[in-house]
């Protein structure tokens, strides 16, 4: 079974906590707009419930939610053709991971890198939200009866487990009812590594700022920030496949594929056998041009949350109206007393 019987919809989410980064950028924002250009139904959400898996000062959480909503839109959603929301608002999220909480096992959730990764060496002081967060993510993405979802490389374990739980609420009640959702995790911007080690992936939590370029920097640290990235002494390869066991220049290269929107050996073509004191500049060039009038228009559109929060508020009705009736079917499946199914 497959999603291919049911009608595409991409449905995506990030969390509001902590700062926007060129990860988020390349990795899901840039390709949530491209989903939505090409007209299928698009469903993007500010999984705020995730982020309280992990403790969030409540002023934080507010302001960030509101600024990723801002990094949506500058970065090209639509709110007229994507449905634009925070996750809190709709409670049918809660309502499906509760069915999932009971579908997914223990095991499936112990496997799941993110967890050991954020729990660290004292799992047993971790949040339960925190265990559980896969299967409410399962929700997010089942109770839209999503067949796309569009995320990095480091989300694939997820929705691997997304898919496992559709197979076996299924098969468990012999029914075709969720659809199997692929991931979507195309081209050069997937996987964003941290300027300073190669090895690691760009990311909101890692402590240095040198590592990751947010998206409300300002032109000149985005280009110091490219001038200091982690680099090594030999001039770029004259082939894609000499960056192999160069994990920072593959880096680079990577990044400066994915913001020009060409393949690996395009740049490699243009950049190959020439020295980062070249390749740099040029990079940090292209990472301004596009990157700034993102975080100039994420600063205006901040100055009118009262418009942030319609858009919100207008998503989230717009969302609970697929969802309500594929919860209702749900609960009907599982033998839950309510009214029928229309
Ligand atoms: P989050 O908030 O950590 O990240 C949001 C999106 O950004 C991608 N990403 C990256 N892509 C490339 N390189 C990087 N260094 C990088 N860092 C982050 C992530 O892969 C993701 O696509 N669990 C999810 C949020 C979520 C979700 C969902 C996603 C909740 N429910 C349902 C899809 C569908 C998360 O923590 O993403």
């Amino acid at each position: 079974m497959t999603g291919a019987a049911f009608p595409p919809r991409v449905f995506s989410g990030i969390q509001p906590s902590g700062n926007l980064h060129l990860g988020n950028y390349l990795g899901a924002l840039k390709r949530f707009a491209e989903a939505q250009d090409r007209g299928v139904e698009t469903l993007y959400c500010m999984v705020d419930l995730h982020a309280v898996t992990v403790w969030q000062d409540p002023a934080d959480l507010r302001r960030a939610t509101r600024e990723l909503a801002a990094g949506f839109l500058a970065s090209g959603l639509d709110p007229a053709r994507s449905i634009l929301f925070n996750q809190s608002q709709v409670a049918e999220h809660t309502q499906l991971a509760w069915v999932f909480n009971c579908v997914a096992r223990m095991g499936w959730l112990q496997r799941m890198t993110q967890f050991k990764d954020k729990a660290g060496k004292n799992a047993q002081n971790a949040s339960l939200g925190l265990f559980a967060y896969p299967a409410l993510m399962a929700a997010d993405i089942l109770a839209y009866h999503a067949t796309h979802v569009p995320v990095g490389e480091d989300q694939k374990q997820h929705i691997e487990l997304t898919r496992n739980i559709a197979i076996k609420f299924n098969t468990d009640f012999a029914v075709d009812f969720f659809p199997v959702p692929e991931p979507v995790i195309e081209g050069t911007g997937t996987r964003v590594m941290s300027l300073r080690d190669g090895e690691k992936k760009m990311s909101k939590s890692d402590v240095s700022d040198m590592s990751r370029i947010n998206l409300t920097d300002d032109a000149d640290t985005i280009a110091r920030k490219i001038r200091r990235a982690k680099t090594d002494p030999e001039p770029l390869p004259s082939e894609a496949k000499g960056l192999k066991d160069r994990p920072e220049a593959r880096n680079l290269v990577n990044i400066y594929a994915a913001l020009a929107d060409l393949s690996v050996d395009a740049v490699m073509q243009e950049w190959g056998g020439r020295p980062f004191s070249e390749f740099k500049p040029q990079l940090a060039d292209l990472a301004v041009e596009q990157l700034g009038p993102i975080s100039a228009e994420m600063a205006r559109l901040m100055q009118d949350v009262t418009e942030i929060d319609r858009i919100l508020g207008d998503g989230a009705d717009r969302a609970r109206a697929i969802a309500a009736p594929i919860l209702r079917r749900t609960y009907d499946i599982m033998g839950m007393v309510g009214p029928r199914e229309v």
